[in-house]
């Protein structure tokens, strides 16, 4: 048997198993990954409005020649358009060139106010982000439940939703989010957000799925192990685990043969499942994307406000 190479969403629509990731994709390289995943196989990008590499994306897509009909393209609602989620769209599909997307995300439950200091980063006098602490996620939902319904995109979710924000959304949605991305990799499952999204016919995709810059993960001793009995590589292995749990995953990377190599997925056995399932609570817990918003976003590992194990601010890397 075999791992599946798509699952189905809660709108009856497929989405493959794995996709590219273009996070931190560097300019001028995006293109070209792009182009080299199409070749390779790929049929599913993911995007957002954040990473400015829409024109990139789009210029690959274009020049890789496969119909827009066979692709699943994601994009997201950055946290600067939490009030203008149309207009964070329409730029969205004009810089990747199309007139719709597969899925769109609200990237974060966190709304920034825009001001002189940036529009996509903006920051208080104090160098605090300039989040606005009144505003109300099921707001942001409705527009995207309206975008929904014009047909500009396919399939709506959110991505880093905690058990507690998505409790707090389901008390108003009407259309239930069709994806959950969040960080996941052996050092992060977040079984217990898996089973609550399992339970609402929710699907998660799993972002980070190597450990992010540089693959940290591939490094671990046990990941190895279980990567030589398999005879596959360790990047195998972490994207291997996440379909075989029933999860889409990110992989991103701009070499060519890293690219290809991440496409495929093995089945894994019982064995295997369990030592990958059971590595963050054996000790291995840790977060690699914990951008200092300064605010709670409800996952009991975070270091957001309130978290009493929460590291000082400079001791976390800020990157959105
Ligand atoms: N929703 C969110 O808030 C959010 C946050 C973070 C990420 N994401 C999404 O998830 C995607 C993946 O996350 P990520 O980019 O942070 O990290 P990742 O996919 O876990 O890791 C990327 C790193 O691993 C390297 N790599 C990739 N494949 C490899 C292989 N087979 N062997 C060795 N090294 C390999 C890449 O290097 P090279 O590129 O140099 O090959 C890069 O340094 C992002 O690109 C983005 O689309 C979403």
């Amino acid at each position: 048997m075999s791992a599946p190479t798509e699952f189905k969403l809660n709108t009856g629509t497929v989405i493959p198993s794995v996709g590219l990731g273009t996070w931190q994709a560097p300019p001028g390289h995006v293109k070209e990954a792009v182009k080299h995943a199409l070749k390779s196989g790929y049929r599913h990008i993911d995007c957002a409005l954040i990473c400015k590499s829409g024109d990139e994306v789009g210029q690959g897509i274009k020049e890789s020649g496969i119909p827009r009909s066979e692709l699943f393209i994601t994009s997201k609602l950055w946290n600067t358009y939490h009030d203008r989620a149309s207009e964070s769209l329409e730029q969205s599909l004009k810089s990747l060139g199309t007139d719709y997307l597969d899925l769109y995300l609200i990237h974060w439950p966190v709304r920034l106010v825009p001001n002189e200091t940036s529009n996509l980063l903006p920051t208080n006098p104090d160098g605090s982000r300039s989040v606005d602490r009144e505003w109300n996620q099921q707001e942001t939902w409705k527009q995207m439940e309206a975008l929904h319904a014009s047909g500009k995109v396919k399939a709506i979710g959110v991505s880093n939703w905690s058990i507690p924000y998505l409790e707090d959304l389901s008390k108003t949605w009407k259309v239930v989010p069709a994806i959950n991305q969040v960080e996941l990799h052996p050092y992060n499952p977040q079984h217990d957000l898996k089973k609550y999204c399992d339970d609402k016919g929710i699907l998660l995709e799993a972002y980070c799925p190597l450990g992010s810059t540089g693959a940290p993960l591939l490094k671990d001793e046990q990941l190895i192990k279980i990567a030589e009995k398999n005879k596959v590589s360790v990047a195998t292995i972490c994207i291997s685990y996440q379909v075989n749990r029933g999860v889409v995953v990110l992989p991103k990377s701009v070499t060519p043969e890293r690219i290809a190599d991440n496409l495929k997925v093995i089945k894994l056995d019982d064995e295997d499942m369990k030592t990958l399932d059971g590595m963050a609570a054996s000790g291995k817990q840790q977060r690699v994307n914990t951008p200092l918003f300064g605010w709670d976003l409800g996952f009991h590992d975070w270091y957001g406000v309130g978290n009493k194990n929460a590291p000082s601010a400079d001791a976390v890397t800020v990157k959105a």
